[in-house]
């Protein structure tokens, strides 16, 4: 019979616990607490959790290693192909619906294919890669949304501050238009019910779900679906032939949810461009007629924010049958988690880990590095990156097109010094 995964010794469990995943679950996995990411980046979390998790790969060798929490079989991954080989490997053996993850988005997505059985997945799956284009180099609301950006961003260009709230504000009109439509524009309402959600969300099995909130949600996406804005998701959404089974207006939280994310990343990485004035000026110059519509450089600086900083701090998996690691066995129902900036920023593989670096997007280095997943990678790789990369590239040039960028909030990101492992994006300001 062979031997179980590597266990952690209770020490090493509770280092784990408190230097690695108490970060993660007090900055809030599923929407931020403000507050704590801002102490998260004055202790810089993420490079104590780096220097704990090689001690335990220093110890226990690269294969999985199982914490030791009571009634959970729950396994870091500590090495760059068991990260490619557990994302390759969804939805079986590895499903992506894993028990942490279900018990939180239940609060907010009940019916998204993240967290969907197989029957679900199967056909909500291709349905969303659908909808949000995957794979395409543009979304086809390409036209729309450079128009809806240009418009919303045009307010910025004369004020002296930009602060993460008012960027916040902004961005969220510009994801209402593209998601819902025109009409949804000032809907705060549904911004605000996905906050609230999310915020339950966060404390995932230890609240109850409040289906008040989530049935007005419902209905208010259901109405902009059913009299549908045609230049926009939700107009998308309208036309697209859907199986049983496949709840088109039950995957719309999800994508909401997300936007957040793509909102961070922006920022973090205008914050990059502030501090690099050669790459700025290089983005202010990029001009997409020549490139197919696309805009690399900007789309590489947004994909240097999201390496660096990884808004999905941790990808989980649990296996639905006994896996072999190495000689070792991991039994059915054991947990697998990824914490992506432990890989991310592998100083002793990656030359450039603390340095912004947007050519690796460019010349193929990250994808030669297994382990770059801010869109984790596979079956199950995020189907919204077209759509993301699309709108944050057009947003992040439309931003230092029309103002100037001079980061001025406590943090530094030029000098050449390493870049923080931690960032507070609340904390970033600019002045023009
Ligand atoms: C910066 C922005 C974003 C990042 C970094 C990101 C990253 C990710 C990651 C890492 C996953 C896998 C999660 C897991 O396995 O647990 C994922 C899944 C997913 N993402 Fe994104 N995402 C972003 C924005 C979006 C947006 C805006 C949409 C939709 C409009 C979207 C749609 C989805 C969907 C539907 C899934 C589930 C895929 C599945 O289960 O097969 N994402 N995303």
């Amino acid at each position: 019979m062979t031997a179980s995964l590597p266990r952690a010794s209770v020490r090493e469990t509770l280092a784990v616990t408190a230097g690695v995943l108490a970060p993660m679950l007090a900055q809030g996995v599923i929407v931020r607490r403000p507050a704590m990411t801002v102490l998260a980046d004055r202790l810089q979390t993420d490079r104590r959790a780096a220097a704990i998790l090689r001690g335990l790969r220093d110890r226990h060798g690269a294969g999985p290693v199982l914490l030791r929490i009571p009634g959970r079989d729950l396994a870091v991954v500590l090495d760059a192909g068991d990260v490619d080989r557990l994302l390759a490997g969804a939805p079986h053996p590895f499903t992506p619906a894993n028990r942490e993850k279900r018990s939180a988005l239940r609060h907010v997505q009940p019916f998204g294919v993240l967290i969907s059985d197989d029957a679900g997945r199967t056909v909500r799956r291709p349905w969303n890669e659908d909808v949000l284009d995957h794979g395409a180099d543009l979304h086809r609301l390409h036209e729309r949304l450079v128009r809806v950006v240009e418009e919303e961003t045009d307010a910025l260009a004369a004020e002296p501050v930009l602060t993460w709230d008012r960027f916040h504000q902004v961005f969220w009109r510009i994801v209402r238009r593209v998601a819902l439509g025109d009409p949804a524009r000032d809907d705060e309402r549904v911004t605000e019910l996905m906050t609230l959600l999310r915020a339950q969300a966060n404390w995932a099995f230890l609240r109850p779900r409040s289906t008040r909130r989530l049935r007005e949600l419902g209905r208010r996406l259901q109405a902009y679906v059913a009299d549908a804005d045609p230049l926009s998701l939700a107009g998308v959404v309208a036309r697209t032939p859907a199986a049983p089974g496949t709840a088109p207006v039950g995957q719309i939280p999800h994508w909401l949810f997300a936007f957040d994310a793509a909102g961070i990343a922006a920022y973090r990485a205008l914050a990059l461009l502030a501090a690099h004035p050669d790459v700025l000026a290089a983005v202010r110059e990029e001009d997409p007629a020549d490139q197919r519509g696309l805009r690399p450089l900007a789309r590489a600086s947004v994909l240097e924010s999201v390496r660096l900083w990884p808004t999905t701090m941790v990808i989980l998996r649990d296996s639905v049958e006994d896996t072999e690691w190495a000689g070792r066995r991991a039994r059915a129902g054991t947990g697998f988690a990824v914490a992506s900036s432990f890989f991310h920023r592998d100083e002793e593989n990656l030359p450039w880990a603390d340095r912004f670096e947007p050519e690796i997007w460019l010349d193929g280095r990250a994808e030669a590095s297994r382990a770059l997943v801010p869109f984790s990678a596979g079956p199950a790789r995020c189907p919204g990156r077209t759509l993301v990369l699309d709108l944050t590239s057009e947003l992040v040039a439309a931003v230092v097109r029309d103002r100037g960028l001079t980061l001025s909030g406590p943090r530094r990101l030029d000098g050449g010094a390493p870049l923080p492992r931690t960032l507070a994006h609340t904390r970033l300001e600019f002045r023009g």
